[in-house]
Protein backbone atom coordinates (compact mmCIF):
# COMPACT_ATOMS: atom_id res chain seq x y z
CA UNK A 1 0.00 0.00 0.00
CA UNK A 2 1.11 3.45 -0.66
CA UNK A 3 1.55 5.23 2.67
CA UNK A 4 2.41 8.86 4.05
CA UNK A 5 4.24 8.87 7.22
CA UNK A 6 3.34 12.03 8.73
CA UNK A 7 6.43 12.86 11.11
CA UNK A 8 10.46 12.30 11.07
CA UNK A 9 10.45 11.70 14.77
CA UNK A 10 11.40 8.52 16.59
CA UNK A 11 7.88 7.05 15.98
CA UNK A 12 7.68 8.15 12.21
CA UNK A 13 11.00 6.66 11.55
CA UNK A 14 10.08 3.14 13.74
CA UNK A 15 7.03 3.43 11.60
CA UNK A 16 8.27 3.85 8.24
CA UNK A 17 10.41 1.15 8.48
CA UNK A 18 8.74 -0.85 9.27
CA UNK A 19 6.79 -0.67 6.98
CA UNK A 20 8.49 -0.46 4.16
CA UNK A 21 10.51 -3.42 5.14
CA UNK A 22 6.75 -5.19 5.01
CA UNK A 23 7.00 -4.01 1.58
CA UNK A 24 4.89 -0.74 1.52
CA UNK A 25 5.43 2.06 -0.06
CA UNK A 26 6.52 4.56 2.33
CA UNK A 27 7.03 8.57 1.90
CA UNK A 28 8.25 10.28 4.86
CA UNK A 29 6.37 13.65 5.63
CA UNK A 30 8.30 16.83 6.89
CA UNK A 31 8.00 20.24 7.15
CA UNK A 32 11.26 21.40 5.04
CA UNK A 33 12.82 18.31 3.58
CA UNK A 34 16.22 20.04 3.57
CA UNK A 35 15.81 21.74 6.93
CA UNK A 36 15.67 17.99 8.16
CA UNK A 37 18.29 16.56 5.83
CA UNK A 38 20.62 19.48 7.29
CA UNK A 39 20.18 19.09 10.62
CA UNK A 40 23.19 17.50 12.21
CA UNK A 41 22.70 17.08 16.38
CA UNK A 42 20.47 14.78 18.34
CA UNK A 43 16.96 16.58 18.75
CA UNK A 44 15.26 17.37 22.14
CA UNK A 45 14.38 13.74 22.75
CA UNK A 46 17.98 12.84 22.16
CA UNK A 47 17.25 10.81 19.24
CA UNK A 48 20.06 11.04 16.39
CA UNK A 49 19.52 13.14 13.07
CA UNK A 50 17.07 11.78 10.92
CA UNK A 51 20.30 10.92 8.11
CA UNK A 52 21.60 8.62 10.17
CA UNK A 53 18.22 6.79 9.75
CA UNK A 54 17.76 7.95 5.94
CA UNK A 55 21.06 6.10 4.93
CA UNK A 56 19.58 2.72 6.67
CA UNK A 57 16.11 3.15 5.08
CA UNK A 58 16.77 4.68 1.80
CA UNK A 59 13.90 2.96 -0.03
CA UNK A 60 11.58 5.95 2.08
CA UNK A 61 11.23 8.85 0.30
CA UNK A 62 11.49 12.05 2.65
CA UNK A 63 9.29 14.70 1.15
CA UNK A 64 6.89 17.53 2.58
CA UNK A 65 3.92 16.90 4.30
CA UNK A 66 2.38 18.04 0.89
CA UNK A 67 4.22 15.53 -0.96
CA UNK A 68 3.77 12.70 1.14
CA UNK A 69 -0.01 13.07 2.08
CA UNK A 70 -0.66 13.32 -1.78
CA UNK A 71 1.36 9.59 -2.34
CA UNK A 72 -0.15 8.01 0.71
CA UNK A 73 -3.48 5.98 -0.13
CA UNK A 74 -3.08 5.62 3.76
CA UNK A 75 -1.58 8.61 6.11
CA UNK A 76 -0.11 8.21 9.43
CA UNK A 77 0.18 11.05 11.84
CA UNK A 78 2.77 10.72 13.72
CA UNK A 79 3.62 14.32 14.71
CA UNK A 80 3.56 16.14 18.21
CA UNK A 81 0.13 16.11 18.88
CA UNK A 82 0.03 20.08 19.87
CA UNK A 83 1.47 20.72 16.23
CA UNK A 84 -0.88 17.39 14.22
CA UNK A 85 -3.54 20.31 13.03
CA UNK A 86 -0.31 22.77 11.90
CA UNK A 87 0.94 19.39 10.09
CA UNK A 88 -2.38 18.34 8.60
CA UNK A 89 -2.89 21.76 7.25
CA UNK A 90 0.27 22.19 5.72
CA UNK A 91 -0.29 18.31 4.25
CA UNK A 92 -3.69 19.85 2.49
CA UNK A 93 -7.50 18.86 3.18
CA UNK A 94 -7.64 17.50 -0.57
CA UNK A 95 -4.83 15.14 0.07
CA UNK A 96 -6.61 13.76 2.95
CA UNK A 97 -10.43 13.35 1.72
CA UNK A 98 -11.65 9.93 2.03
CA UNK A 99 -8.62 8.54 3.28
CA UNK A 100 -7.55 6.45 6.07
CA UNK A 101 -5.53 8.83 9.16
CA UNK A 102 -4.12 6.26 11.55
CA UNK A 103 -3.49 8.85 14.31
CA UNK A 104 -0.77 7.60 16.92
CA UNK A 105 -0.15 11.41 18.21
CA UNK A 106 -0.60 12.42 21.75
CA UNK A 107 -0.91 15.97 22.99
CA UNK A 108 1.74 16.50 25.31
CA UNK A 109 2.65 19.88 26.03
CA UNK A 110 6.05 20.25 27.13
CA UNK A 111 6.27 24.60 26.99
CA UNK A 112 5.68 24.69 30.95
CA UNK A 113 8.87 22.12 31.54
CA UNK A 114 8.51 19.12 32.99
CA UNK A 115 6.48 16.88 33.54
CA UNK A 116 4.56 17.45 30.09
CA UNK A 117 0.82 18.65 30.72
CA UNK A 118 -1.82 17.21 28.00
CA UNK A 119 -2.90 20.21 25.87
CA UNK A 120 -5.87 18.88 24.61
CA UNK A 121 -8.05 16.66 27.17
CA UNK A 122 -11.33 15.73 28.97
CA UNK A 123 -13.91 17.14 26.43
CA UNK A 124 -11.90 16.42 23.46
CA UNK A 125 -8.87 14.32 21.55
CA UNK A 126 -6.25 14.81 19.24
CA UNK A 127 -8.17 12.50 17.19
CA UNK A 128 -11.61 14.31 17.27
CA UNK A 129 -9.70 17.56 16.53
CA UNK A 130 -8.28 15.92 12.99
CA UNK A 131 -11.49 14.28 12.60
CA UNK A 132 -13.53 17.64 13.00
CA UNK A 133 -11.11 19.81 11.08
CA UNK A 134 -11.09 16.97 8.02
CA UNK A 135 -14.85 15.23 8.13
CA UNK A 136 -13.96 13.86 4.67
CA UNK A 137 -11.11 11.53 6.33
CA UNK A 138 -11.57 8.77 8.45
CA UNK A 139 -8.97 9.14 11.58
CA UNK A 140 -8.86 6.51 13.21
CA UNK A 141 -6.84 6.46 16.92
CA UNK A 142 -4.24 3.35 17.22
CA UNK A 143 -0.83 2.74 18.95
CA UNK A 144 -0.84 6.04 21.20
CA UNK A 145 -0.21 3.89 24.36
CA UNK A 146 2.69 2.43 23.60
CA UNK A 147 6.47 3.04 22.53
CA UNK A 148 7.03 2.57 19.30
CA UNK A 149 9.57 0.02 19.78
CA UNK A 150 6.51 -2.29 21.36
CA UNK A 151 4.17 -0.25 18.76
CA UNK A 152 6.01 -2.43 15.40
CA UNK A 153 6.99 -5.49 17.64
CA UNK A 154 4.58 -6.35 20.54
CA UNK A 155 6.49 -9.78 21.24
CA UNK A 156 9.25 -7.92 22.74
CA UNK A 157 6.99 -7.89 25.80
CA UNK A 158 6.33 -10.99 27.04
CA UNK A 159 2.80 -12.06 28.16
CA UNK A 160 -0.45 -11.13 26.82
CA UNK A 161 -1.24 -7.34 26.16
CA UNK A 162 -3.10 -4.67 24.57
CA UNK A 163 -3.60 -2.04 22.56
CA UNK A 164 -6.88 0.08 21.30
CA UNK A 165 -8.98 1.74 18.33
CA UNK A 166 -11.25 4.62 18.06
CA UNK A 167 -12.91 5.71 15.36
CA UNK A 168 -16.41 6.26 13.70
CA UNK A 169 -15.53 4.83 10.26
CA UNK A 170 -15.53 0.63 10.59
CA UNK A 171 -14.01 0.41 6.90
CA UNK A 172 -11.24 2.44 8.41
CA UNK A 173 -10.69 0.74 11.41
CA UNK A 174 -10.59 -2.74 9.82
CA UNK A 175 -8.10 -1.15 7.95
CA UNK A 176 -5.86 -0.25 10.64
CA UNK A 177 -6.17 -3.57 11.96
CA UNK A 178 -5.26 -5.15 9.52
CA UNK A 179 -1.85 -3.13 9.54
CA UNK A 180 -1.47 -3.66 13.19
CA UNK A 181 -1.79 -7.43 12.26
CA UNK A 182 1.44 -7.21 9.91
CA UNK A 183 3.03 -6.00 12.51
CA UNK A 184 2.20 -9.08 14.86
CA UNK A 185 -0.89 -7.72 16.85
CA UNK A 186 -3.03 -10.86 17.07
CA UNK A 187 -6.92 -10.00 16.96
CA UNK A 188 -7.92 -10.64 20.37
CA UNK A 189 -5.13 -8.04 21.33
CA UNK A 190 -6.70 -4.90 19.97
CA UNK A 191 -9.74 -3.43 21.76
CA UNK A 192 -11.85 -1.37 19.73
CA UNK A 193 -13.30 1.22 21.78
CA UNK A 194 -15.63 2.58 19.61
CA UNK A 195 -16.26 5.90 18.04
CA UNK A 196 -13.93 8.45 17.53
CA UNK A 197 -14.59 10.44 20.65
CA UNK A 198 -13.39 7.25 22.82
CA UNK A 199 -10.04 8.31 21.95
CA UNK A 200 -10.19 11.04 24.93
CA UNK A 201 -9.40 8.04 27.13
CA UNK A 202 -6.03 6.41 25.53
CA UNK A 203 -5.00 9.79 25.29
CA UNK A 204 -5.57 10.90 28.36
CA UNK A 205 -3.47 7.86 29.22
CA UNK A 206 -0.81 9.55 28.31
CA UNK A 207 -0.28 11.43 32.29
CA UNK A 208 -0.35 7.37 33.56
CA UNK A 209 2.11 6.50 30.89
CA UNK A 210 4.70 8.74 31.84
CA UNK A 211 4.53 7.64 35.61
CA UNK A 212 4.91 4.28 34.33
CA UNK A 213 8.21 4.64 32.23
CA UNK A 214 9.42 6.82 35.50
CA UNK A 215 8.90 4.21 37.68
CA UNK A 216 9.68 1.34 35.56
CA UNK A 217 12.32 3.14 34.00
CA UNK A 218 12.12 1.95 30.43
CA UNK A 219 9.43 3.55 27.98
CA UNK A 220 9.10 -0.57 26.43
CA UNK A 221 6.32 -1.71 28.94
CA UNK A 222 2.13 -2.48 27.83
CA UNK A 223 -0.84 -2.54 30.28
CA UNK A 224 -3.08 -6.27 30.13
CA UNK A 225 -6.86 -6.07 30.37
CA UNK A 226 -8.42 -9.26 31.85
CA UNK A 227 -11.71 -9.68 32.32
CA UNK A 228 -14.38 -12.41 34.17
N1 LIG B 1 7.85 8.48 21.59
C1 LIG B 1 7.00 7.52 21.86
O1 LIG B 1 7.37 6.45 22.39
C2 LIG B 1 5.53 7.70 21.53
C3 LIG B 1 4.62 6.69 21.81
C4 LIG B 1 3.29 6.85 21.44
C5 LIG B 1 2.89 8.00 20.79
N2 LIG B 1 3.79 8.99 20.53
C6 LIG B 1 3.34 10.17 19.83
O2 LIG B 1 3.78 10.06 18.47
C7 LIG B 1 4.01 11.35 17.92
C8 LIG B 1 5.42 11.41 17.36
O3 LIG B 1 6.34 11.31 18.43
P1 LIG B 1 7.92 11.44 18.17
O4 LIG B 1 8.54 11.31 19.50
O5 LIG B 1 8.32 10.56 17.06
O6 LIG B 1 8.12 12.90 17.57
P2 LIG B 1 7.71 14.38 18.06
O7 LIG B 1 8.97 15.07 18.42
O8 LIG B 1 6.60 14.35 19.05
O9 LIG B 1 7.15 14.98 16.68
C9 LIG B 1 8.01 15.16 15.61
C10 LIG B 1 7.23 15.55 14.38
O10 LIG B 1 6.33 16.64 14.67
C11 LIG B 1 6.52 17.66 13.68
N3 LIG B 1 6.28 19.00 14.21
C12 LIG B 1 6.78 19.52 15.37
N4 LIG B 1 6.38 20.81 15.50
C13 LIG B 1 5.65 21.11 14.39
C14 LIG B 1 4.97 22.27 13.94
N5 LIG B 1 4.97 23.41 14.64
N6 LIG B 1 4.28 22.17 12.79
C15 LIG B 1 4.27 21.04 12.04
N7 LIG B 1 4.89 19.91 12.42
C16 LIG B 1 5.58 19.94 13.57
C17 LIG B 1 7.99 17.54 13.28
O11 LIG B 1 8.16 18.09 11.99
P3 LIG B 1 9.60 18.15 11.29
O12 LIG B 1 9.76 16.79 10.66
O13 LIG B 1 9.45 19.23 10.29
O14 LIG B 1 10.61 18.43 12.35
C18 LIG B 1 8.21 16.04 13.31
O15 LIG B 1 7.89 15.45 12.06
C19 LIG B 1 3.77 12.34 19.06
O16 LIG B 1 2.47 12.85 18.99
C20 LIG B 1 3.95 11.49 20.32
O17 LIG B 1 3.27 11.99 21.44
C21 LIG B 1 5.10 8.86 20.89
Amino acid sequence: MKIAMLGTGMVGRTLAGKLDELGHDVVIGTRDPAGTLARTGRDMQGSPPFTDWHQAHAAVRLASFADAAAHGELIVNATAGVASLAALEAAGADALAGKVIMDVSNALDFSHGMPPTLAVANTDSVAEQIQHAYPAARVVKALNTVSSMVMTDPGHIPGGHVVFIAGDDDQAKATVRGLLGEFGWAADTIIDLGGVRLARGPEMYMLLWLSLWGALGTPDFNIAVHRS
